[in-house]
């Protein structure tokens, strides 16, 4: 394509938000249910202007450039950047798309999700194309599973829709009703950790004992519909026990890690009612709920043992 069709202020942007699991990672590959929202705090942007030679991904933030060639997936942001103009029927155009996000790596905050969202809604833009949440979801999804291991579909779920979710692998969406708003403290160990290797590691523990990782894993699905009844019912002093007993099971399917054990117990002294690691675990992120009166002395504890950043997002 001939970039002189293009004015040359030809400009769009797109952007998608992080996430966390409240309840349910692991499990939820393996058929339980689990609950995710969005945070809105933290967003991948995407820009797509002219390009002069190809089409050319620039993530800004870690100073690497992808030239994309078509039909080839040598990377996860050029095999988004295919998938997508396959399903828009366009040939590649001179493009350089440019990626910004302030979502940490590897941490269970849905980045590599929300970057292809924002790749996706970004060159639909550029063509004038409509896309709706479902097809966006499904393009994401396409890359999750051909890069992240055997993903559920929760992360690229709740970020194409950006609202929270009750999600079982496989089935239709399901939104629930949040009866009073919550308020989780959410704190990085600064220790990144791909998703793939840790969900790898419970399929090879689950594949040499499917016993009890298979109870494991009915303790935490039956952990999330409690955890779905309380958010319904407003019962929100029910969720801080059960982040707890949902830790207690991830330390057993062995996802936890000093780091975190670390923050979480920190985040109990300073008041908080529960905690948990969220996503993939081995490092990343966790959350505690908090309320108006713990949330300064949580947020403190946090960075004090150790947290490289600290968020407090609301739910509801
Ligand atoms: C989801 O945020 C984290 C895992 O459950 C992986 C997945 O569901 O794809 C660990």
């Amino acid at each position: 394509m001939n970039n002189e069709q293009w004015p040359i202020s030809k400009r769009f942007s797109a952007s998608a938000c992080g996430k966390i699991t409240l309840f349910g990672e692991h499990a939820v590959v393996y058929g339980r249910p689990a609950i995710a929202v969005p945070v809105t705090q933290v967003r991948a942007t995407a820009t797509v202007e002219p390009g002069e030679h190809g089409l050319i991904i620039r993530a800004a933030d870690i100073d690497r450039s992808v030239a994309v060639v078509p039909r080839t997936s040598i990377d996860s942001l050029a095999t988004i950047v295919n998938l997508t103009l396959e399903h828009l029927n366009c040939p590649p155009p001179d493009l350089e798309i440019t990626i910004r996000s302030t979502i940490p790596i590897a941490s269970g905050l849905g980045s590599g999700a929300a970057v292809s969202t924002a790749i996706v809604r970004a060159l639909a833009q550029w063509f004038g194309a409509r896309l709706d949440d479902a097809e966006v979801n499904a393009l994401v999804y396409e890359v999750e599973k051909l890069y992240h291991g055997t993903p559920s579909g929760i992360d690229n779920t709740v970020i194409a829709y950006q609202q929270p979710v009750y999600f079982i692998r496989g089935e239709a969406i399901q939104t629930f009703g949040v009866a009073r708003p919550f308020k989780v403290a959410i704190g990085n160990t600064g220790v990144a950790s791909p998703t793939k290797i840790a969900v790898g590691d419970v399929r090879r523990g689950w594949e040499i004992d499917r016993a009890r990782y298979e109870a494991w894993f009915d303790r935490i699905g039956a952990i999330v519909q409690q955890a779905r009844s309380a958010i319904e019912s407003g019962a929100n002093d029910r969720l801080g026990p059960l982040m707890d007993q949902n830790q207690v099971l991830l330390r057993d399917l062995d996802v936890s890690s000093v780091e975190l054990e670390r923050l979480i117990f920190a985040a109990r002294q300073a008041g908080a009612s529960g905690a948990k690691l969220v996503g993939g675990g081995r490092g990343g992120n966790m959350i505690a709920l908090v309320n108006d009166r713990n949330v300064e002395a949580v947020a403190a504890a946090l960075k004090d043992a150790g947290a490289v950043d600290v968020m407090v997002t609301e739910i509801g």
